[in-house]
């Protein structure tokens, strides 16, 4: 859903240095990096899944003065929709 503008932030579309694809994979789904968000997505609150990307934790970074709130919203709504698509 490359239109989506919470995958455009995921995937580094809109901004260069924002790229959660590197670690969660290109539609969420995980790497070596880091751990799936297809089930985050759904079952986080969306409140701690903005702090979870506002703090970061270990090895992931804080992306506190990169991404507004509004952004990650974004992001975890477009989780949302791809995890949708794959059931
Ligand atoms: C450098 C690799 C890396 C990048 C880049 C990265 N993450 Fe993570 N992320 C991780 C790792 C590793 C964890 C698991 C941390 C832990 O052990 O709790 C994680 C955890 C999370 C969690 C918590 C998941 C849960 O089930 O509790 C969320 C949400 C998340 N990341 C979203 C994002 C988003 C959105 C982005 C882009 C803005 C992003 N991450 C970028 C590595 C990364």
């Amino acid at each position: 859903m490359p239109t989506h503008p919470g995958g455009k932030i995921y995937n580094g579309v809109k901004r260069r240095d924002v790229r959660c694809f590197h670690c969660h994979g290109l539609r969420g789904g995980g790497t070596s990096l880091g751990p799936s968000l297809i089930q985050s997505g759904k079952t986080i609150p969306p409140r701690k899944f903005v702090s979870a990307v506002v703090h970061g934790r270990s090895g992931m970074p804080s992306f506190k003065s990169v991404l507004t709130e509004k952004e990650i919203l974004l992001i975890a709504d477009w989780l949302e929709k791809v995890a949708a698509l794959k059931e």
